[in-house]
């Protein structure tokens, strides 16, 4: 069969998409690029906000569509594993697949396409997908899941509903597959999991994962995502800090602000301690970039609560921060609160520390201007092919006039900057083979 995939959510799912994608292709599928001349469409899907789930539905609506009749119409990922049959009668898709039911994917594809409708979706809290086969290609940058699931339980928050209890992969496994991405090219390398620290392999933790991955010859640039307040120890700063691989980027979601609010949260860290945390990185490594997930309008969030965040997100001054209205979801532990703060104000919270966090990112870009740094070349950027894309070890985008092929590692000249992203002048290929110089 012709099979489309389309992906949203979060960066596991794009991992997910690639782990199906060699699925399929192993047992004997053909991916293409578009769905209307597919004959199987796979929508993997995330279900972490409404919004991101209304707009799933619609455009399973619309894909339907858009898709030849017999086309088998299938959807995967969080929503499919919270919705299950309800999703059946919502919209008109062939198959549902939950996130633990990915390796029996190519056979439930060609039984619906004989018979039709299927539903199969237990998350049966053990599945690691650990046997994926050795990548036959990679980007520059690829992510690697170490980990599945969540305990965490934040009571806003639907993962751990969707995904499971948490799972660790063994750690030659990680490995291995790392070693394959950057024999084929990969050298940014991203290990994603939920909760990172809580990430086990025998009697070894994160921080020697990521020195073991870290050593990997060929490899530039090793980040991860992501750290929980809560537990993000000494110890990974320090391996961060030392391994010249791991880049000088900690994406530490901080929710709130308000020490009542991280509480009704069920965070388990308050305000202090996060901003312990930031200082004890920032002394490790001064150049540090730090960004974060920020909600406003979780329930009870009074405007002193607010004005926490605000002036949180004001001390921390951090790099960039993904910002959420709260949206409440089914069967969490504060579906069960008073949602009493109203739209409007929730838009409002929100619109402000956009446009907080705007002014501090283009701040802290501008002082870059001058400078010259390590930048990591994609390729031509999207937006402009006649310019290149790549980014600092800090993880900021950085668009420059030059000449450097994916992969190479290159000094460029900052001349402008936005609260987005870079723009400046190559200058040279890097002037170190070695990993760990400059920002
Ligand atoms: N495991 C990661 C990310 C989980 S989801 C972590 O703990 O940080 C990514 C982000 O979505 C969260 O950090 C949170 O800011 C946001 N989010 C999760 N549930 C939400 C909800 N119900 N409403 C609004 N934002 C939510
Ligand atoms: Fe959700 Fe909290 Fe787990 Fe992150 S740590 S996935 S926010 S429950
Ligand atoms: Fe990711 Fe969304 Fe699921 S954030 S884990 S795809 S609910």
């Amino acid at each position: 069969m012709k099979v489309y995939i389309e992906t949203y959510g979060c960066q596991m799912n794009e991992y997910d998409s690639h782990v199906v994608g060699e699925r399929l292709e192993r047992a004997g599928h053909v991916l293409v690029r578009e769905p209307d001349c597919a004959d199987a469409v796979v929508v993997n899907t995330c279900s972490v906000r409404e919004r991101a789930e209304m707009r799933v539905l619609g455009r399973l609506r619309h894909l339907r569509g858009l898709i030849p009749s017999g086309c088998v119409l299938a959807v995967i990922g969080c929503v499919a594993q919270r919705l299950r049959k309800e999703l059946l009668s919502l919209t008109p898709v062939d198959l549902v697949v939950g996130t633990d039911g990915y390796e029996r994917l190519p056979e439930l594809l060609e039984a619906a396409a004989e018979t039709g409708g299927t539903v199969w979706t237990p998350v049966d809290g053990e599945e690691s997908y650990d046997d994926r086969p050795a990548p036959g290609s990679a980007s520059t940058t690829e992510f690697v899941a170490v980990m599945r699931g969540c305990n965490n339980y934040c009571t806003y928050c639907i993962v751990p509903y969707v995904r499971g209890r948490e799972r660790s992969r063994p750690e030659a496994s990680i490995l291995s597959e790392v070693e394959a991405l950057v024999e084929h090219g990969a050298r940014d390398v991203t290990l994603l999991g939920q909760n990172v620290n809580s990430y086990r392999s025998g009697e070894r933790g994160f921080p020697e994962l990521l020195r073991r991955v870290g050593a990997t010859p060929g490899l530039r640039r090793l980040r991860f995502a992501t750290s929980h307040p809560k537990d993000l120890s000494g110890d990974l700063i320090d391996a961060v800090a030392s391994i010249g691989t791991a880049c000088e980027h900690i994406h530490l979601p901080v929710q709130s602000g308000s020490d009542a609010v991280l509480e009704a949260m069920g965070r388990s860290y308050d305000r202090r301690r996060y901003l312990d945390l930031v200082k004890s990185v920032r002394e490790r490594m001064p150049t540090a970039a730090i960004t974060t997930d920020v909600i406003v309008g979780f329930p009870g969030e009074s405007e002193l609560d607010y004005e926490a965040t605000v002036s949180l997100m004001r001390s921390v001054r951090f790099d960039s921060a993904f910002m959420f209205r709260y949206s409440t979801r089914r069967g969490t532990a504060a579906a069960s609160l008073d949602d009493d703060v109203t739209d409007p104000v929730k838009i409002e919270r929100l619109q402000r520390i956009i446009e907080l966090q705007k002014s501090i990112t283009w701040e802290i870009n501008e002082q870059l201007v001058g400078d010259e740094l390590e930048v990591l070349c994609e390729g031509p950027s999207h937006r402009d092919p006649g310019v290149l894309f790549g980014r600092t070890r800090t993880n900021k985008g950085v668009v420059f006039d030059g000449s450097a092929a994916p992969g190479d590692l290159v000094r460029v000249r900052v001349t402008e900057a936005s609260a987005w992203t870079l723009r400046g002048t190559m200058t040279a290929r890097s002037s170190s083979t070695e990993p760990g110089n400059g920002p």
